[in-house]
């Protein structure tokens, strides 16, 4: 069996890692595989990708479509038109995406249409956002997939609701947990920036274009963690996309002056990691830390209207909260006012959620490939 894993952008590097060890691992056991792990080039920057590569032992990438950046249109039909010549020279078998950025619908686009089959990892998760573009490219990503793989039991019913036969559906679990409990003591060993200390400072991170791209959203919330600052240390470690948007709005010098907020470049995932699990509080608009606060038990205020993880609610640690200053703010008040911390840890969520994907995977036929 051949298959082509894709991994795009930074949220897709610790969803593709335990895959690729569970391939690994059944190879030198003997079975008859062949996997290439093809980066598109969606993040393309030494701390969007290159540091990733590093902390989580990923190979090389195979192939490198070097896409980068550009509007949603430009960049997935840059990622389309450079994976339909590999999909043509490798004839693979099977196609595996994970998550919902352009990558993930590009290559399954392209994979679905010359009659490869596609694996989809992360299928069936809904904001029921429209207005999302990750929320399209989940939609449609599982609308052409041959086998989803969910993290939790509400994706399937999702699926399920929108015609999806019940036998291409496999609750397996969380591959992004997997490479947080793999890594996790390596990530704590790492010290702490000077002056924190454990539980005593909270994390931001914010990258939506929903909640950066204009300057009445940006404003508000960039006040409100100047101000929850105020009393506790806040570590901002911050995306391109928010760096430059600060800048643009005449935002960004108040933050860096502000003497309980620590402005970081990108960190990579050890560092991430390491910050989070010690922390106090979360504060995020991110999906994936949604799911790691939840395992790790840390308090996560999450700064959108909506969520795809329901399970981060019901089960862990998660508060959605919107991106009004009141209803943050309070929900940062009332998470430092208590110690209580009831959570669970969501079924299947073990560590073993690649090592499943790929028995499953290799139970599957060989040779789809059509050369439509
Ligand atoms: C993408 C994903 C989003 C995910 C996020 C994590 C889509 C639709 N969105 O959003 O779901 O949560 O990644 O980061 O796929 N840039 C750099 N260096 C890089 C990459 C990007 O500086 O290595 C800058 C560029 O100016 C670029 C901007 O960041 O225009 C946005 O990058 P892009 O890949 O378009 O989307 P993200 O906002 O990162």
């Amino acid at each position: 069996m051949k298959l082509l894993v894709i991994a795009g952008a930074r949220p897709n590097f610790m969803k593709v890692a335990p895959l690729m060890e569970a391939f690994a691992q059944r190879r030198a056991a003997g079975a008859a595989l062949e996997v290439r792990l093809v980066h598109t080039g969606q993040h393309y920057d030494e701390r969007m990708s290159e540091e990733f590569f590093r902390d989580l032992r990923l190979p090389r990438p195979d192939i490198n479509l070097n896409v980068g950046s550009g509007s949603h249109a430009e960049q997935t039909a840059r990622v389309m038109i450079a994976f339909e010549g590999v999909c043509v020279r490798e004839r693979p078998d099977w196609v595996v995406v994970v998550g919902d950025v352009n990558s993930t619908i590009a290559c399954a686009l392209t994979a679905c249409k010359l009659g490869i089959r596609v694996a989809h990892v992360e299928a069936g998760l809904r904001s029921h956002d429209r207005g999302m573009p990750e929320e399209i490219n989940r939609l449609c990503t599982d609308a052409i997939s041959d086998l989803l793989f969910t993290t939790e039991p509400a994706a399937g019913e999702n699926l399920r609701g929108e015609g999806v036969p019940a036998e291409k559906i496999h609750f397996v679990g969380n591959t992004m947990i997997d490479t947080l409990l793999r890594f996790l003591d390596a990530a704590k060993a790492i010290p702490l920036p000077a002056g924190l200390g454990e539980g005593a400072f909270g994390v931001v991170t914010l990258h939506r274009p929903a909640n950066v791209d204009d300057r009445e959203t940006l404003a508000p919330l960039a006040d409100t963690m100047a101000e929850i600052a105020g009393g506790i240390p806040l570590v901002f470690p911050m995306h391109p996309r928010t760096r430059a948007r600060l800048a643009e709005f005449g935002l960004l010098a108040k933050l860096e002056a502000h003497p309980g907020l620590r402005l970081l470049p990108p960190l990579g995932y050890l560092a991430f990691v390491g910050l989070v699990a010690r922390a106090r509080l979360v504060l995020t608009d991110s999906g994936g830390i949604q799911e790691e606060t939840t395992f790790l038990g840390v308090p996560c205020i999450t700064l959108r209207s909506n969520t795809e993880r329901p399970i981060t609610c019901t089960a862990g640690t998660n508060l959605l909260v919107g991106t009004a200053p009141e209803a943050i703010r309070r929900a940062a008040q009332a998470v430092l006012a208590s110690r209580a911390n009831g959570h669970a840890i969501p079924p299947m969520w073990d560590g073993q959620a690649g090592r499943r994907i790929v028995d499953i995977l290799l139970e599957q036929e060989t040779c789809s490939y059509a050369g439509r």
